[in-house]
């Protein structure tokens, strides 16, 4: 954006070096939400990006997806899903493992969150190696192949007992 939101919303943001380990440059988010106006001016920037593309699911990655994911869904009229550290989320899950900046984890998503006609938003404070971005869009894509899979299996069990009908008819 060319009018300062950017660069107002930027100045906002505290960095902490060698946090939480040596090397590691920490960008701080919660000073930005202490600014209500560069709180509302980060939401915005995404909604005006986004509210016409034709998105159905904003998934936020835990934990800072979790503060902006929320007001971006609400504005767009999409639903919200989020996508959660190993063990938080209590229904069928599907996980996927990833390489962080420093150190490796995985993310979970509820299974049947996203339908394949869904178009989905992923929502985070930062992406650093890329690691976390893409291991969310993975499990997006997860869950659309699995219900491609269902759908699959479910034409050639169709196709199966209509030769079988074939068959009986033929032999009969
Ligand atoms: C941070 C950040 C992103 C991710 C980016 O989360 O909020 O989710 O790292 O790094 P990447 O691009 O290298 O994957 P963190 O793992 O610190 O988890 P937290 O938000 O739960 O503290």
């Amino acid at each position: 954006a060319s009018d300062g939101r950017v660069e107002r919303i930027t100045s906002t943001i505290r960095v902490i070096p060698d946090f939480p380990k040596p090397g590691i440059l920490f960008q701080d988010i919660t000073t930005l939400l202490l600014d209500p106006q560069a709180f509302r001016d980060t939401t915005d920037l995404f909604v005006e990006r986004y509210k016409d593309k034709g998105i159905t699911v904003v998934a936020g990655v835990e934990a800072r997806g979790f503060i902006f994911g929320p007001p971006i869904a609400l504005a767009i009229g999409a639903k919200f899903v989020p996508i959660r550290k190993p063990k938080k989320l209590p229904g069928e899950v599907i996980s996927e493992e990833y390489s962080l900046e420093y150190g490796t984890d995985k993310i979970e998503m509820h299974v049947g969150a996203v339908q394949p006609n869904d178009r989905a938003l992923i929502v985070d404070d930062l992406i650093a190696t890329g690691g976390t971005l893409c291991a969310a869009a993975k499990l997006i894509g997860e869950l659309m192949c699995i219900k491609f899979l269902e759908i699959m299996e479910y034409i050639i069990f169709c196709v199966r007992i209509l030769l079988i009908i074939a068959c009986s008819i033929f032999l009969a």
